[in-house]
């Protein structure tokens, strides 16, 4: 029978670790999936940053991507893959680029979910530009800063509208403090946001096309602790709202892979950050999640490239509008958008071909994470960000949580 290659190409940045481990798994995988038209095999490979004729063909099936939200030759050349080439990428490049923090509470609130409160406010300051003075003279309106706060109520959150990673983020207890906070922001385009104050659970869920993972978060930890270990801090029920929540967000926005924080306030989930397409991928971060994220990239990278997954090119909103305006409940309306999102992912053919084809995906992973080559993918990734005399101490620290995630998923029959 014939090979069949099937091209993944990983779009780098700064990246070391995950790429690393997946890597090493697939090669141990080594995956030859029988098709009536021959063995599908996966061949995987870095992409690199070169000029490109538009109309020169792309060689791979599959990109995941890290580098759209800010290296724009490699962006380019995806939307040019896309558009010409059949590509499938993670994520929607266009959806990535147009498609900030401020459109995804919008839209939300449109679907019906409980976003907080939330206003924008023209920018404090301005970059030269001679068609300021005519256009401020003319249109801009005097506004009262502490009116929009006394109606928000403190504390609040004054934030940028596109913003990521903590950026220009600060609380404010009073209006002294927000005003303070405005004149700060400069040129920014700030957001305010009434605050989920009294929050008793703070859950991060991680989507990687119909997978997902929620972990208790800690904003207030260090970053090597921010993703706690805690587990059964939420109930069942609360779970699966969780993961329809993020879900409905990725498929909506085309988002292959995303995070979506999420507080709890007297039995409510309130969305508060949901735009984080190409989350957070590093063990110095994940540590003991780190493995579930390596594994998430296998599954759905080799899915969509085994099975010549189409990606959708426009992302269709229509469909969730339309659950939108119906007379009912919000929970149901979820359930409504889950099923398309459970749709558009393909969850059940998912699931399917991972139990047909990745069986031993578990048991190689759980291997790979004792080795070596692990260790060392962590080791390099520590010497990235950690002064020389904490790297030993901070491998150690993350190859062992790593190691208490193997102590709790033994595979079967171990
Ligand atoms: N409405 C809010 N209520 C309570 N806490 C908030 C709110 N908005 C932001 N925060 C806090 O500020 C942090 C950063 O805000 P976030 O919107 O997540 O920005 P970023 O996109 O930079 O991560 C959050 O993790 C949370 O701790
Ligand atoms: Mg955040």
């Amino acid at each position: 029978m014939n090979d069949i290659h099937r091209k993944i190409g990983l779009s780098l940045g700064a990246d070391i670790c995950w790429p690393a481990c997946y890597e090493h798994i697939m090669r141990r995988l080594d995956l030859k999936i029988p098709t009536p038209d021959g063995t599908v095999r996966f061949d995987v490979e870095r992409v690199s940053i070169e000029p490109f004729d538009l109309k020169q063909p792309v060689k791979y099936d599959v990109v995941v991507d890290r580098l759209t939200h800010w290296y724009h030759t490699s962006r380019e050349w995806i939307k040019k893959g896309v558009v010409m080439n059949d590509l499938y990428v993670f994520n929607n490049p266009w959806s990535v680029q147009a498609n900030e923090k401020h459109t995804s509470y919008a839209a939300m609130m449109a679907l019906g979910m409980p976003i907080p409160e939330t206003w924008m406010v023209p920018p404090k300051g301005y970059a030269p530009n001679p068609d300021l003075k005519p256009t401020l003279s003319r249109y801009a309106k005097l506004f009262d800063l502490g009116k929009i706060g006394r109606e928000l109520g403190y504390p609040l959150f004054v934030k940028p509208y596109d913003g990521g990673g903590w950026r220009a983020v600060t609380k404010c207890d009073d209006e002294q403090g927000l005003k303070r906070a405005y004149e700060d922001s400069d040129t920014m385009v700030m957001h305010l946001q009434a605050g989920v104050n009294g929050f008793d659970r703070f859950v991060r869920c991680i989507g990687f096309g119909p997978q997902t993972h929620t972990v208790l978060y800690d904003p207030a930890a260090p970053l090597h602790d921010r993703y706690t270990r805690e587990k059964n801090f939420i109930s069942q029920a609360d779970e699966e709202h969780l993961r329809k929540i993020t879900l409905t967000i990725n498929a909506f926005f085309g988002w292959d892979f995303n995070s979506c924080e999420s507080l709890r306030r007297d039995g409510v989930w309130y969305p508060i950050d949901f735009a984080n397409p190409c989350p957070d991928s590093q063990v110095t971060s994940l540590h003991y999640h780190f493995p579930w994220m390596v594994k998430s990239y296998i599954r759905w990278s080799t899915f969509v490239a085994g099975t010549k997954k189409k990606m959708r090119k426009n992302l269709d909103w229509e469909p969730f509008y339309a659950i939108a305006a119906l007379d009912l409940p919000f929970e149901e309306k979820l359930d409504r958008y889950a099923k398309i999102a459970d749709e558009r992912f393909e969850t059940a053919r998912f699931e399917e071909w991972c139990a047909r084809h990745l069986g031993h995906l578990d048991e190689v992973a759980w291997e790979f994470f004792a080795t070596n080559e692990c260790r060392d993918a962590i080791r390099q990734k520590v010497a990235a960000l950690f002064p020389a005399h904490e790297v030993e101490q901070f491998t150690e620290l993350f190859y062992n949580r790593v190691q208490h995630w193997r102590g709790d998923h033994v595979p079967a029959g171990r």
